[in-house]
């Protein structure tokens, strides 16, 4: 049990209103302090004093970046087998001066590892060009949180490459099944033809508490470069003041995914892409050295499953795991029981509204 509306504000902070998130700069200069916290990775739970806490309701724990913490893979970089050239992508023809560097992977300060993503640094994730052959548009990400938590939002940021087109952000428990949580298209056309929904056109909104939306608003060229994707999984869903057991089985994650299927081209790229006949001519190279993925942050909100009876979940000293402070007179790794001797009444869930304390 999570208080979402701390974690609805927490996101509204993070993405102002979605239609100006382009402006990142301008945004987060009115949050200095607040961006500071974020590349810390530390929480902003103290910037929301409005929901003055009641007596009566429920404890929550922090709100953090998950992702700092998360073991985290990508099954291809640029560099790997060694130095590789690639361009940026420019936009207009007359700027098309080429802006060229080289990816390796034994140099510091050239190579791109999937790490880079979740350092808090600016230093970036890059996949291998096209040029290395066209399945470099397919790229999985992982994320291992390590433990199950409830995840608000995810966001994910661009660095020297356009934000990915067509992708699937997913969620697992165990590492083996995996769900959809939202997916994002180059254009609304392709929610149908490869995910078999209708597209959500504008800023996304849900009917339901586990409804998986298909959006091709996040997949805009504009800006060329460090663009941002922000998904919340709770703001807009009818669950969130319950919240409903419906959201809170959707937002449970450990493993959290990004399936990259394809990149956001230049029209005119397009063609010469699909038509590659010859992977060895140099015009071909030309265009297709300046199409991968770049990514400099994945950050990921949650909190940990304390189902209302917990305001902290410090780490263990021995395994690292973030253990529920529980209170209430519950016991359990997420209070999710009454504690001995404490039996008078079946075991509840705190709430927005009600603590539910176990009676002895
Ligand atoms: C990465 O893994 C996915 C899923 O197994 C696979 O479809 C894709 O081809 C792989 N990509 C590369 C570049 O190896
Ligand atoms: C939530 O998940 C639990 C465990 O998988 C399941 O038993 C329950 O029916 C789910 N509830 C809803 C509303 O989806
Ligand atoms: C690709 O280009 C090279 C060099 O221009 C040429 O020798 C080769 O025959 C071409 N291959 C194909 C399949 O067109």
């Amino acid at each position: 049990m999570v208080d979402w509306r701390r974690a609805a504000a927490l996101f509204v902070l993070f993405s102002a209103a979605v239609e100006v998130v382009e402006s990142e700069s301008k945004y987060w200069s009115a949050y200095p302090q607040q961006r500071q916290d974020v590349l810390n990775g530390h929480s902003l739970n103290g910037q929301y004093r409005e929901f003055a806490k009641s007596e009566d309701a429920g404890l929550f724990t922090e709100i953090f970046n998950l992702a700092t913490k998360a073991v985290i893979h990508a099954n291809a970089s640029c560099g790997e087998d060694g130095p590789e050239s690639y361009c940026k992508l420019v936009e207009h023809v007359y700027m098309r001066m080429p802006q060229c560097d080289v990816c390796d992977q034994n140099l510091v300060e050239k190579s791109h590892p999937i790490q880079n993503a979740i350092d808090g640094t600016n230093r970036w994730w890059q996949s291998p060009s096209l040029s290395k052959g066209l399945h470099n548009e397919w790229i999985t990400i992982t994320l291992d949180l390590r433990q199950h938590y409830q995840v608000a939002y995810v966001i994910v940021k661009s660095a020297i490459a356009p934000r990915p087109g067509t992708w699937v952000l997913e969620r697992s428990l165990d590492n083996v099944e995996y769900k959809p949580w939202q997916y994002f298209v180059t254009e609304d056309l392709e929610c149908m033809r490869y995910f078999g929904i209708p597209a959500t056109t504008g800023v996304p909104r849900f009917k339901t508490d586990d409804e998986v939306i298909c959006t091709s608003f996040f997949s805009k060229l504009d800006p060329i470069e460090n663009g941002e994707v922000h998904t919340s999984l709770v703001n807009g869903r009818p669950g969130i003041t319950g919240p409903s057991e419906a959201l809170q089985n959707f937002t449970r994650a450990r493993y959290v995914r990004l399936r990259l299927q394809k990149l956001r081209t230049l029209n005119a790229d397009l063609m010469i892409i699909s038509r590659r006949v010859n992977t060895t001519s140099r015009i071909d190279q030309s265009v297709t050295r300046r199409y991968f993925y770049a990514i400099k942050d994945i950050s990921i909100g949650g909190q940990c499953i304390c189902y209302g009876h917990a305001e902290r979940c410090p780490s263990d000293p021995v395994t690292g795991q973030l253990r529920c402070e529980c209170r209430h007179n519950t016991c359990g790794e997420s209070c999710d029981r009454c504690c001995p001797l404490f039996n008078q009444l079946p075991w509840r869930q705190g709430t927005n509204t009600e603590n539910n304390v176990c009676q002895g």
